[in-house]
């Protein structure tokens, strides 16, 4: 495990370093993205690198890491918005280089996580997954009790998450309940794990994942279990970690 420590200020630097070291060491590296707060500032930095001149991604793959069930594709909140918001329309990658979930109806999640593993194979799998931290221990919505085999599915929120998501919601109440991840299963495979985490609100749930032991019920704690593992976190998190 490397663990790199930054700034506040120097943390989507250091993001955005992780995924352009992975672009130069493979031009057409298949990228599985989280979205939520954490990256963007490091996808933001990415898109700054490419409009300079300096990061050519032009043949990246990029894998959908979750979503909500039941939300419409124009629904700026789903996860394929902020993906669609922050990477695909800025780096210009187009649908045959996506795989992602289509998930409007409940009666296609099952499906969908089928497509979207069969999909990873056929890509000849995950070069890089990068990751944020839920706060109850969470990566994608690998909800807690969650073992290290956990495949591609269908999961309920976790009270937590729901709690935590609820201010890109309007409140709790307007959370969707269902969403469908890819499972820590696969992100395990991933030839590179990386996970991304900033704020001392993370700092306990940080410290679980890099030093509590492996356990279910911290999701996140199998991360050490990856071929190659980069931790990001910027010192807020990691003080006391
Ligand atoms: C989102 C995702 C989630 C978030 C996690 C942290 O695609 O997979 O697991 O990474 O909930 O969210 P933020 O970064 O908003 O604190």
């Amino acid at each position: 495990m490397d663990v790199v420590r930054t700034s506040v200020t120097d943390f989507d630097a250091a993001v955005a370093d992780v995924l352009a070291e992975t672009i130069a060491a493979r031009p057409d590296a298949v990228l599985l993205l989280a979205t939520g707060s954490t990256p963007i500032g490091g996808f933001r930095e990415l898109v700054r690198r490419v409009g300079a001149g300096d990061v050519d991604a032009r043949r990246i793959r990029v894998v959908q890491l979750d979503e909500y069930v039941g939300i419409p594709d124009d629904d700026r909140r789903s996860l394929y918005g902020w993906l669609e918001r922050e990477v695909l329309a800025p780096l210009e990658v187009d649908e045959d280089r996506l795989l992602r979930f289509r998930v409007e109806s409940a009666d296609d999640a099952e499906a969908a996580c089928a497509t979207l593993d069969d999909g990873i194979g056929r890509l000849g799998g995950l070069d890089l997954a990068l990751l944020g931290l839920g706060p109850n221990g969470h990566v994608g919505f690998n909800e807690p009790p969650c073992g290290p085999d956990a495949p591609t599915r269908v999961v309920a929120l976790d009270p937590a998450s729901v709690t935590s998501n609820a201010r890109y919601w309007g409140g709790e109440e307007h959370v969707p309940r269902l969403s469908v991840t890819v499972g820590l299963g696969p992100i395990l495979a991933a030839r590179h794990v990386a996970l991304v985490v900033q704020g001392d609100h993370k700092r306990g749930i940080l410290r679980q994942t890099l030093e509590g032991p492996e356990t279910p019920q911290v999701p996140a704690s199998y991360l050490r279990r990856a071929t190659r593992y980069t931790v990001v976190a910027d010192e807020d998190a990691l003080d006391g970690a």
